[in-house]
């Protein structure tokens, strides 16, 4: 069995959280072909989206591998050395502890890996983003495996009626949850559709239970119990023969879904699709950005990358995608630009609620008691 392993972490933003200094690069490629000389790692490819270094990686040792997760850590600590001698921004900012434990899963880090019998043919795509939260995968996701509007194999492929499994999770509860559609697809929405709490962490497919495609889920903010910049998600997609076809999984990202993110990870904007020579968030930090790599594997080797939002074809998405910047940029501090209070507390909002504390004042009577009747009914969700 073969394990794809992607492993991201900003350790250091430059200028400000935009992009990445190429030292950080070459430091992670120097590092990560020791291990490869080693034989831990069957081969290796480093890129970038936005400020986020990205570790994509071949190996036997299957998933939650110790040696490849300390591999990367010990990676990423190599690269915030590198950060710090140069200043660059939020040096080392992802890595949440002092030491590593065994599994980079709950220490900053995102994390997306399968394990597979490589097929005779293996095209994969690696999505990366940037600004944006681990839920941003949902909706393209979706439309994917499950959307006959977007996948025209569900409709005329034999290999694809079937139809495909979702493993969702609860990042509140931690708890996970699976839908088989096509017949729980009304069930699959009512919750992915709220991607702050519940997020697409695997697809299989029915026909034979392989895994399809993987996201990372984590939440930097839960983990770490205050706001460390946004979680800048991975997934990766297994296309053609019993998996949807290359085209329809880039499909839906000619619709720059409203994503969380952006400035401070405090606001709602367009997912912009581009290549990997765009993915470098300005304006007003953003908008947040989704890059995609496409790989055949070859007994392991990472033959590729192809640089799959590189095409004048997704123009018009990029397009929409800042005329909808603008139109939203246009609300300022308002929400829905600004993201609802319940999200707002997974940023720095708490200290602000904190400071101003003493200077509200309590109102009595009527009104107040309406208040909390109206608090008691929310309180039954
Ligand atoms: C969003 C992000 C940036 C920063 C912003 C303020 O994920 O990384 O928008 O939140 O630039 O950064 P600090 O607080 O580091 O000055
Ligand atoms: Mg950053
Ligand atoms: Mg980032």
């Amino acid at each position: 069995m073969l394990t794809l392993s992607v492993i991201k972490a900003d350790v250091g933003g430059y200028v400000g959280h935009s992009s990445m200094h190429p030292d950080l690069e070459s430091k992670a490629r120097e590092e990560l072909a020791k291990a490869q000389q080693s034989g831990l790692l069957i081969d290796f490819h480093v890129t970038h989206a936005g400020d986020d270094l990205q570790l994509i990686m071949t190996h036997e040792l299957g998933e939650d591998s110790t040696d490849v997760h300390r591999l990367a850590w010990e990676t990423f600590e190599a690269c915030t050395a590198v950060a710090k001698s140069l200043k660059l921004y939020g040096a080392g900012q992802d890595l949440l502890v002092d030491a590593f434990s065994g599994n980079v899963k709950g220490q900053g880090p995102g994390v997306a890996e399968m394990a597979f019998t490589e097929r005779p043919s293996e095209p994969v795509i690696v999505f990366m983003a940037d600004k944006t939260a681990a839920g941003a995968w949902n909706l393209p996701i979706y439309r994917m495996f499950a959307d006959p509007f977007n996948t025209a194999g569900l409709v005329i492929a034999p290999t694809l009626q079937e139809g495909f499994r979702f493993e969702v999770h609860d990042v509140m509860e931690n708890k996970r949850i699976f839908f088989d559609c096509p017949e729980d697809t009304y069930a699959l929405l009512a919750f992915i559709g709220a991607p702050a709490r519940y997020t697409l962490r695997a697809v299989y497919s029915r026909a034979n239970g392989e895994v399809a495609a993987v996201s990372s889920t984590q939440r930097l903010a839960l983990i770490a119990g205050r706001y460390v910049g946004k979680d800048d998600p991975v997934c990766v997609v297994r296309c053609q023969g019993n998996f949807p076809a290359v085209g329809v999984v880039l499909e839906p990202f000619t619709h720059p879904h409203i994503v969380e993110g952006w400035m401070r990870g405090s606001h709602c904007g367009p997912l912009m699709p581009c290549a990997l020579r765009d993915c470098q968030p300005r304006r007003f930090d953003g908008p947040p950005r989704v890059i995609g790599a496409g790989f055949q594997l070859a007994n392991g080797k990472l033959v590729g990358p192809v640089d799959m939002f590189d095409d004048p074809s997704f123009d018009e998405a990029r397009h929409t995608a800042s005329m909808v910047a603008d139109y939203l940029r246009r609300h300022g501090p308002f929400e829905p630009h600004r993201l609802p209070l319940a999200e707002m507390e997974y940023t720095t909002m708490p200290q602000l609620m904190k400071k101003l504390a003493d200077r509200w004042e309590s109102l009595d009577g009527k009104e107040a008691r309406k208040v909390e009747a109206v608090k008691s009914r929310r309180g039954r969700y």
